[in-house]
Order: C-alpha cells, then structure tokens, then sequence
C-alpha cells in the first residue's frame, strides 16, 4: 500500500521520534528545523539527542527521512503536517505559543495542508486558531512519549489520541489511518478534549508521585515503610502498580510544566485548581528534603563534601530540564557545601546551572573524599559500584542519602553505611 508523505515541523525530540517512527512505518518523512546546524548535522545522519533506539532508527531509515530548514519542502510534498515545537511555560506560567503562531504564518492561507498538533498546547488552543482562520484543517494528536522509551512509546502506544472538529474530520480519518500498523486503541474526541486529554493524564501522574512521596514522608515519621505501602496499594487493580516510587521529586520538561498549565488555564477561566496547586507544592518541597537528612547527620554543612549522583532529570536521558539535581545544587551551595556532581550523559550539559559545582569524570571521583553521597538519579552503572569495598573506602563519612530507593540497603547498612532512603 502506497503510504502518504508526512511533513514534521521542528526536528527536536518529539519531532524527530515522531519523524524517524513514521519512516519506518514506511512513510517518505520531511522534517523541518529553523536551526540551520541541527539540520546539516542530521543530514550527515548524527542525532544531536540522547534517545535509546532513535539513531539507529534514523540511518536505518535514512532514505526516507529529509531533513530541511524550508518549510516549502514540506508543504510541496505532504498534506498532514505534524506540528512537533516546543511550547515553553513564559513567567506568567501561560505556554508560549509563538513558534505554534509562526507555523501558521508559514502555513499562509493554504486549504491543501492539515495541521497536525502533537506539541502540548493550552485547551482552548485548536478552536482559537480555527475561530482565527476559517476553514482551516486541524488535528489534535497529542504525544504521550517518555524520554528513554520514545521509540518504544511510538511503536507500542497505550492509546492513539485524535481530536478533530467539524469540517477537519477526513483529515482525522487520514491521522488515524497513519497508526493502524500498530494496533493501538484510537481514542477518537473534539479537538479540546484531545488537548485535555494530554494535560489531565500527564496531571494525573504528577498526583500519584506527589502522593506516594507524602506517604512517604509520612511513613519515615510513622515508622512504616513506603515500599511494602507502595506494593500493596499497587496490587488493587483500581490503583495500579505504576507511578508509586517515592523518590526527591519529579523532574523533566513535561510533567511541571503541564502541572502548571493545567493549573493556570483553570485559574484564567476562574476556576482554582486546589489539588495540583498542592502537587506543585509537595514536589518543591520534596527536592529540598534532602537537605534536612543531611543535616541531620552532618551537622551545620558549610565545608561540607557532598557528592550528587545524578544530574539528569531521570536515567536514559540527557535532559536536565527541571531536574531535582539543580534544585539540590542550589540549596547545597546556599548552605555553604561543596559539591561534586557525576552523571553518565547529562553532567557537561548541566555545568553551568549547578550552582558552581564540579563536575566529576567519574563517580568514583564524585565521591572521593565525601561526607555524603547523595543518589538522585537512579542510573543503572550506581547499582554496581562497590559500594562496600571502594566507594567506602574513598568516603570521608560513610553517609548515603538514596533519593530513589535504589540501593540495596541491608547490604550498605551491615557494611556500616549510614543509609537515608525515602519512606522507610
Ligand atoms: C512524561 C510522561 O510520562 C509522558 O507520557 C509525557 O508525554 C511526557 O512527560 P517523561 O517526562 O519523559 O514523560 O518522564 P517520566 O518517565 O514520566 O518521569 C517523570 C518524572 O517523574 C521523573 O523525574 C521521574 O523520576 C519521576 N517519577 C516517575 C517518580 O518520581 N516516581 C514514579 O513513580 C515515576
């Protein structure tokens, strides 16, 4: 079956998942950047993001994929144009719609293009642009990707969203045709509630993690232990397993920001979203917690050795975006402590917002000399070190603040370790 050209406009992460994965659905892809360098360094076939699969995918697909900076190239040869910007929070906590808007103006009057929005917009969104401009064809396709698994996410989605309005629904039949090699269950609404779909889900899961981490707190202080809470909580069908590892909070480019537009929106129309206020609050906090286990242990931290390990927002990732590492950093500094910080990809690209911390080669070197190690990413390569042998030794105090309940804590305890996890 002949499969129709797709146009992909902005080649960052979701837009190049999204253009390497519909290649290889057998789609001829365009895929447009505004940034001139990121183009000439995909075209030599070199993917400037840190994504488990998405390389390879894109050689593998190389004959398919184009890369551009034209929009004209995309237009001239695909109807669908799959709209992958970002849609940055501005201080008033709004999204900033501006390269959306841009896209339009390139977009001009045509009544032969769809636009196919996966970037994250505000509800109210589609039907402002198709107030705006009459007769326009427009599909809400919301992404549901998670860095580390966004090939994967792709190709094995939970549900396909497609939201379209009277006047754009052949367009959507054609969207919808675009996944039916994968199988997936089509979740088929308007267009705003497509829109809330993404907002809500993501909502929902920043409630459940900033619920677990308050039971977790909870449970430090009750004596119980947040892991055995977590497992039998999971085991109800109605609650489910996922999402209920207590950690120092989440971090990343989505779920903060869609918390706080989820929130905002409510408050433009008058409406005070009480419970994701309170979700907002209790991550902040959560980061700063660990602040007070190390004190507890230490004293007063100026002059302290503190090592981070850990810097990216979650393992797999090179994305720092929000990532609980800054925030410690931060306070670390403020206390007067100095901090070596080691992460596998994201440490180079952190150095300058580390509140002047070191960066580290290795872990090894982050905790050389250290009062405290602090695990705030829960890389695979920290489950094994020697933590009883070597990174004891190295250790001033042997003190290990676990953010994510990742280490074997019998194990460090009997070897003498002074072992602070969360929730137990
Ligand atoms: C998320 C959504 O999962 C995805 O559907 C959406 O499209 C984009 O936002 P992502 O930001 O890649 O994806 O990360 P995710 O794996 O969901 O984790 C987000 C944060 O929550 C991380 O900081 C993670 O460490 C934290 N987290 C997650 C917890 O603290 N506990 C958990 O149980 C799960």
């Amino acid at each position: 079956m002949e499969r129709e050209p797709i146009g992909v406009v902005g080649a960052g992460w979701v837009g190049l998942v999204t253009a390497a994965c519909f290649a290889e659905l057998g789609h001829e892809v365009w895929a447009r950047d505004i940034v001139r360098e990121k183009v000439e360094s995909l075209q030599r076939g070199e993917v400037p993001i840190h994504e488990p699969g998405l390389s390879e995918l894109v050689a593998k697909n190389a004959g398919r994929l184009h890369f551009t900076t034209e929009m004209d190239d995309l237009l001239e040869r695909a109807q669908l144009l799959f709209v992958c910007v970002d849609t940055p929070p501005t201080y008033s906590g709004d999204a900033d719609l501006s390269r959306v808007e841009a896209v339009l103006r390139e977009l001009g009057d045509s009544n032969e293009h769809a636009l196919v929005m996966k970037s994250t917009v505000p509800v109210g969104t589609g039907r402002s642009i198709e107030r705006r401009r009459n007769g326009i064809a427009y599909v809400s396709n919301p992404e549901f990707l998670k860095e580390g698994s966004a090939v994967a996410d792709f190709m094995k989605p939970d549900r396909v969203v497609v939201g379209a309005d009277a006047g754009s629904e052949a367009y959507a039949d054609r969207v919808e045709a675009l996944y039916e090699p994968l199988c997936a269950e089509i979740v088929r609404t308007d267009v705003a509630s497509a829109e809330m779909i993404k907002l809500a889900s993501n909502a929902f899961l920043a409630t459940k993690i900033s619920f677990i981490n308050e039971i977790a707190n909870v449970s430090e202080e009750l004596g119980a232990d947040v892991l055995e809470v977590a497992r039998g909580m999971g085991l109800d069908d109605r609650i489910g397993p996922k999402f209920l590892q207590p950690g120092v909070g989440f971090g990343g480019s989505c779920f903060p920001k869609d918390v706080q537009a989820l929130k905002q929106l409510a408050g433009n129309t008058g409406y005070h979203f009480q419970l994701l206020t309170a979700v907002v609050e209790v991550n902040e906090l959560q980061k700063r917690r660990t602040i007070s286990k190390l004190q507890k242990h230490l004293g007063a931290l100026p002059g302290k050795e503190i090592a981070l390990l850990g810097v990216a927002f979650k393992p797999n990732t090179d994305d720092v975006r929000e990532a609980t590492s800054l925030v410690l950093a931060g306070r670390l500094a403020g206390e007067g402590a100095n901090v070596r910080a080691y992460d596998p990809v994201a440490g180079p690209k952190a150095a300058d917002m580390l509140a002047g911390a070191q960066i580290a080669d290795s872990a090894l070197e982050a905790i050389d000399g250290a009062d405290a190690v602090v695990l705030v990413t829960e890389w695979p390569e920290f489950g094994e070190l020697d933590w009883t042998g070597e990174v004891k030794r190295r250790m001033r105090v042997p003190l290990v603040v676990d953010g994510r309940n990742f280490l074997d804590r019998d194990k460090l305890v009997e070897a003498g370790f002074t072992y602070e996890g969360i929730g137990r």
